[in-house]
């Protein structure tokens, strides 16, 4: 399936010493080592175990726990019997863990999050398993026609599309957001407007922009990762929003936007849960933003 591109694997929050993790049907592990985190492919070269559960590391070195041998940690470990592990590109950033599945995975998700993270504060936020493919969940942001359907969101059912000097997939669009108790200004019932832009940076990972008046300043990081049979996946949701005066994301703004944005996915999950994902599609004009992610996710397979 992928074999390329920046995927968020865990909330950094989460991790033990050694965390067992899946990407489709790859079993990998995350390791906490004095030399930050490392992500490695989780199975024995030796006869198959998961080194992830029962391993211990000591070293370089895992020990296995089905015979007891030293795997290395990455090519570089100076292998014994010649069993080590594959290690990938790997990075924290804002609380989420990141893995690259090459070593040349572009567009280049870490840049993209510290110039985020230059004047914005991250907060990580939950994890829901879904029922249908990442390509339907990360095309969510592509798809404006549904915003006012699922969502009772008004946008503008055109996306200009266009690909940002990193070589990521972006699109923008103006919303209007009807006037609610989020807004603070009741004396105009005229809808809000924000720029929206969505940012694809792997078929696993968008980041959602919208600019307007306080409070529509923020971006939502959705991710997703394939379960093994590639028909549903797990998404995990962070959130960017600009500091304070005390250097510091609003919480209980970040709080709220996580609860909207999970409502927001229930909203998309009753049409997730029961979709055809075998379907031939009929696209229609309106559709470009969303074949165009289409395409974006294309480069990243095997
Ligand atoms: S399976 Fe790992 S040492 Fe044998
Ligand atoms: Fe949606």
């Amino acid at each position: 399936m992928y074999s390329s591109g920046w995927y968020q694997l865990a909330f950094e929050r989460d991790l033990d010493q050694i965390t067992p993790v899946t990407f489709g049907n790859r079993s990998l592990m995350i390791l906490k080592s004095e030399s930050g985190v490392r992500i490695t492919d989780a199975t024995c070269p030796h006869r198959g175990a998961n080194l992830a559960y029962g391993g211990r590391v000591v070293g370089e070195y895992i020990r296995c726990p089905f015979h007891g041998y030293k795997i290395g940690i990455g090519e570089d470990a100076q292998a014994i019997n010649g069993l080590f592990v594959k290690e990938y590109p790997a990075c924290v950033i804002g609380g989420m863990v990141l893995v690259a599945l090459d070593d040349a995975s572009a567009p280049d998700l870490p840049g993209a999050l510290q110039t985020i993270g230059q004047d914005h504060g991250f907060v990580s936020g939950f994890e829901l398993a879904v029922n249908t493919n990442i390509e339907m969940v990360m095309e969510n942001g592509f798809d404006p026609v549904h915003f006012r359907v699922v969502h009772s969101l008004l946008m503008e059912p055109r996306l200009d599309i266009s690909e940002t000097d990193r070589g990521a997939l972006q699109v923008t669009g103006e919303f209007s957001i009807p006037r609610s108790t989020w807004n603070s200004d009741q004396t105009s019932r005229a809808p809000v407007k924000a720029r929206y832009t969505a940012t694809a940076y792997s078929p696993g990972v968008v980041i959602a922009e919208l600019s307007g008046e306080e409070p529509y300043n923020y971006q939502i990081i959705t991710t997703a990762v394939p379960a093994a049979d590639y028909r549903s996946c797990t998404i995990r949701l962070n959130v960017a929003l600009p500091l304070n005066g005390n250097n510091e994301p609003d919480g209980q703004f970040a709080a709220s936007l996580l609860e909207s944005s999970r409502e927001g996915l229930k909203m998309d999950c009753a049409i997730w849960d029961h979709l055809d994902q075998d379907h031939q599609d009929t696209m229609v004009e309106a559709d470009a933003a969303a074949l165009a992610f289409a395409e974006f996710t294309r480069g990243f397979r095997q």
